[in-house]
């Protein structure tokens, strides 16, 4: 009986010392392992012990064998965790030291206007439709009034894919809206935001990849007037001005057919370079869909009339940056792209 207390007892201490221990290395822990679960270690002592306790008493001394060990494991595993991530322990419990700076990415300027256009548009009731910058020759160029032979087609050099004259890479996103017109009837609102390719020599002022945005709005009875409208709108938004020109242009889909300059001013001499000392500016070409367009794609060219417009967003996010070489969007130069903010 005397043995036993002792031996009670002494599981009751190994207890408290269990509990007690704060280690403060990782070798402590190792030294606690060993003297407590290893091999030689006092656990392994005290089941040996077993046999000489005496029977009525062996209940006791088994739970209260089986919580050291457990406790004394859950010890080891803690202390473990705790002690490997200690670096960071150390730093992270210091709750008012001041916060790690985490540099933010910034947009792309062309994405920056792109955004800016379909906001402004979505405003006036315009959806969003896209389609492949693969295209075949139908909508590219024949839907939209320019058959085969036609020398307009000489004004979009394109790049062909392969040999297949059929298989192309899309001029321009006016086949988006070809696409769009033959799966849906007007009213029709969108703007098809998108990469075009021309096969052009690259330099400050062209590249051979860029990217448009044109806008196609369909329904009955729209004039001249509403494009003119919608234009002025869109050029207050974006450009602060409603101070637009309409010069009469060709494009093979549209009658008439007009470029759009706003006017920008002469301040200085920058002003006086982009806008050839005018003070205009052309941002886009637009006009009254051609009705042997809107008749290719099912429109019933009786009933319903439209208009398009199309701009190209690298010129724009030249303009509204004050960036002198098209080549600088494609550089991806972090030192350029940091600079841009969202505009609001
Ligand atoms: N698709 C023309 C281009 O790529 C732009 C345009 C669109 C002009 C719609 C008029 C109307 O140049």
């Amino acid at each position: 009986m005397c043995i036993f207390v002792h031996m009670i007892d002494n599981i009751k201490a190994h207890l408290k010392d269990v509990a007690a221990f704060t280690p403060n290395t990782a070798s402590e822990v190792e030294q606690f392992r060993i003297d407590y679960l290893g091999k030689k270690g006092h656990i392994t002592k005290l089941f040996a012990d077993f046999r000489n306790v005496p029977n009525e008493e062996k209940k006791e001394y088994g739970q209260l064998l089986n919580q050291l060990k457990a406790e004394a494991f859950a010890k080891v595993k803690a202390s473990q965790t705790e002690l490997s991530g200690s670096q960071s322990k150390s730093t992270m419990d210091d709750i008012s030291r001041p916060g790690q700076p985490i540099p933010l990415g910034a947009r792309h300027p062309i994405s920056i206007v792109r955004e800016r256009v379909i906001d402004v548009f979505s405003r006036i009731g315009y959806g969003l439709s896209s389609g492949p910058e693969v295209e075949d020759d139908w909508h590219n160029f024949t839907a939209l009034n320019l058959p085969e032979h036609h020398p307009a087609r000489d004004m979009q050099d394109t790049f062909f894919v392969q040999t297949d004259p059929d298989v192309l890479l899309r001029t321009h996103t006016s086949s988006v809206q070809v696409r769009h017109m033959e799966s849906n009837q007007p009213p029709i609102r969108i703007l098809s935001p998108g990469r075009v390719f021309r096969n052009e020599a690259i330099s400050a002022r062209s590249h051979c990849v860029f990217h448009q945005i044109e806008g196609l709005y369909i329904d009955k009875n729209v004039s001249f007037a509403d494009l003119k409208q919608t234009l002025m709108y869109f050029t207050k938004a974006i450009f602060g001005t409603a101070e637009i020109r309409l010069r009469p242009s060709y494009f093979p889909f549209t009658e008439p057919s007009a470029e759009v300059d706003i006017y920008w001013g002469i301040e200085n001499k920058a002003d006086y370079r982009i806008t050839k000392g005018t003070g205009w500016l052309e941002i886009m070409g637009c006009g009254m869909v051609d009705t042997n367009v809107l008749t290719n794609c099912g429109i019933d060219a009786e009933e319903y009339s439209g208009f398009a417009f199309g701009m190209g967003l690298e010129r724009m996010a030249m303009l509204l940056h004050q960036i002198e070489d098209i080549r600088v969007f494609y550089d991806n130069d972090v030192r350029f792209l940091k600079q841009f903010t969202p505009l609001s």
